[in-house]
């Protein structure tokens, strides 16, 4: 095709010329056409690399290198736009509502959760390839269910909705849906009737996870069925002439067998959306980015060794060097060695610009006296902001500070229900700093979810130490010493603490459970040590697993295992008689003690 787009060119001007001037001419255009012909190859070649696909398919057929150029102008300059397609998720409140956004995100496309009542004009600007109408808890017919603008079907963008999402396009065009004599909640079986574009490349069933009680009777107009389950006559639809389609089940989650085909043939088949947001892309653009906001400026950054504030330190000292200044605070109420651990990783490994501020004792002075949680979170949170912002000021040229601030955190959910993101985000945040600082803000991971933090920090050579750490709480030991926090009640949980990872660490279990940890209660009990009467202190032992840290369970630690850490804190931490092993979920109960 491209060899024959160049033979036009050489041809056109050669039949034009008149046979007197045709020997002077034709050597002219020869050499013209000789010169075209070098150019518009070298855009082909530009096309190719740039899109990574065949040039004729994106722009067409090139006859005129005129043409060419300025298709390709047009092209740079969107593509200085949007360097990645995007994918929109109306959030009706689902509980997967993060996990539809992940899995997109897996395959290499971006994607991002709106609010579910968003307006057309708010999606045009995003200019996103394809839009996901979430699931949601509510049916259609609940007086407060929530409806996405029907503008949004004018825009001549893909729409899938999921489950609810589904059902709300089904009503917005007019279909009936009915209260369902058997719901169908879990696995059901699913009979592909149509394997076209959503379904392509599937076997003619599977197994899928359903959540509904509704069920949609007919169809309405334009639309057509496209499998079905034994409970489910119309288990997906499409409009094709309107590229709207809908599937009942829960294609994102892992229970559905080839789900993320499901969604993948939707942003690829359907959507036409390019697989170009890698990790490594990201972090080529938001170096230059933050190179280019920060400039000759020095950017502050509270080191606090767990896995989003490290990431964001290594990004940034890979964009602006030595104008990043980590501030690490040792507020007394972090784990043994974890100071010095984090000094090794930073200053050492990394050559960073680190100070330590060993403010234990301002943070003590002021726990003194306290046992009220919320009581503690407030006075380390308010002192932190305190002796950080006293460090960052002595540094000149300071214009910005730094957070590895994450997509949960941000995510705007409107949903009705109060969505999971709603209740990530009024989670607590110790260290928050005021709004009125007078610093530009850099917050490299706003879009992005933890395990895409951890696939940086992967490819920045951040050790797994760090990037596999389990989550520790900003108020650190403080919130597991219930009752007064002292030095001696701190030396007392260190020793224990550090027993019980020691152990699960050497039972080869520290990665796969969410935390593990101990807890030093306000209470002595009475033992025997010897011929000795003793009066100590009892020691919890917590270990949960947890995908999000919203709701977990308490791990069945193996009993060997269990007796092996008793018997080191008891033996090893004076002051303790009694371990004890908390074995609540959350809900009703919370990971942390207080
Ligand atoms: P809870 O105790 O609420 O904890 O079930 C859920 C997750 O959050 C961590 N956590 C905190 N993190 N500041 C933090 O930065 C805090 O004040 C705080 N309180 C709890 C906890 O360790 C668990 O991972």
């Amino acid at each position: 095709m491209v060899k024959k787009s160049f033979k036009k060119t050489t041809k056109r001007p050669v039949r034009k010329t008149t046979k007197k001037s045709a020997g002077k001419k034709k050597t002219k255009t020869r050499v013209k056409t000789t010169k075209r012909k070098k150019a518009v190859k070298k855009v082909y070649k530009g096309l190719k690399t740039r899109f990574k696909v065949n040039p004729k398919k994106r722009i067409g057929r090139l006859p005129k290198l005129k043409k060419v150029r300025s298709r390709l102008a047009g092209s740079i300059k969107i593509r200085k736009i949007r360097n990645k397609d995007v994918i929109v998720i109306l959030d009706f409140g689902s509980q997967y509502t993060q996990l539809i956004a992940r899995r997109i995100r897996e395959n290499k496309v971006f994607s991002k959760i709106v609010p579910y009542n968003i307006t057309a004009d708010q999606i045009r600007e995003i200019k996103p390839k394809g839009i996901i109408l979430s699931g949601g808890p509510l049916s259609v017919y609940d007086k407060k269910s929530p409806m996405p603008n029907r503008e949004i079907f004018k825009l001549d963008i893909p729409i899938l909705g999921i489950c609810y999402g589904m059902q709300a396009i089904h009503h917005i065009f007019g279909g009936k849906v009915q209260s369902s004599k058997e719901r169908e909640f879990g696995r059901s079986e699913l009979f592909i009737d149509n394997n076209r574009d959503l379904f392509i490349n599937l076997p003619s069933n599977l197994t899928c996870w359903m959540s509904h009680s509704d069920e949609i009777k007919s169809l309405p107009k334009g639309f057509i069925k496209l499998a079905h389950t034994l409970n489910a006559s119309m288990a997906a639809f499409a409009n094709r002439a309107k590229k709207i389609y809908g599937v009942q089940f829960h294609p994102e989650v892992v229970h559905t067998q080839r789900g993320t085909q499901i969604l993948t043939n939707f942003m690829f088949q359907i959507c036409g959306c390019l697989p170009r947001w890698t990790m490594d892309k990201f972090i080529k653009t938001t170096v230059e980015q933050i190179k280019e906001k920060v400039g000759k400026k020095k950017v502050v950054l509270g080191l606090s060794g767990g896995v989003d504030s490290s990431v964001a330190a290594v990004l940034l000292q890979k964009a602006i060097g030595k104008n990043l200044y980590c501030i690490f605070v040792d507020n007394g109420l972090l784990r043994n060695n974890e100071v010095l651990s984090v000094q090794k990783t930073f200053k050492s490994n990394f050559k960073m610009n680190m100070v330590t501020l060993n403010a234990d004792k301002g943070f003590l002075t002021r726990l003194k006296g306290i046992e009220d949680p919320e009581e503690k979170r407030k006075i380390i949170g308010d002192e932190f902001v305190k002796v950080f912002l006293a460090k960052a000021k002595k540094i000149k040229n300071v214009n910005f500070l730094a957070q590895g601030t994450l997509y949960p955190d941000v995510i705007e959910s409107i949903s009705p229900t109060g969505g999971p993101s709603e209740v990530i985000k009024s989670h607590h945040n110790v260290g928050g700093l005021p709004k009125n600082l007078k610093l530009g803000l850099i917050e490299p991971f706003r879009e992005l979810f933890k395990d895409e933090v951890r696939a940086i920090g992967k490819r920045l050579e951040l050790p797994d130490a760090i990037l596999k750490r389990q989550p520790f709480p900003g108020p650190g030991l403080a919130i597991r010493i219930i009752g007064e926090v002292t030095k001696e009640r701190l030396e007392i949980l260190r020793a224990a603490d550090e027993c019980v990872l020691d152990e699960i660490k050497k039972a080869g279990l520290y990665n796969d459970i969410w935390q593990s940890f101990a807890v030093l209660l306000p209470i002595k009990t009475v033992g025997v040590m010897g011929d000795q009467r003793t009066y100590e202190n009892v020691i919890a032992i917590r270990c949960v697993n947890s995908v999000d840290g919203m709701t977990a369970d308490w791990v069945p630690l193996d009993h060997e295992l269990l007796g092996k850490i008793s018997n080191r804190i008891i033996n090893e931490v004076h002051g303790v008689n009694r371990v004890v092993y908390d074995i609540s979920s959350k809900p009703p109960a919370t990971i942390e003690w207080e």
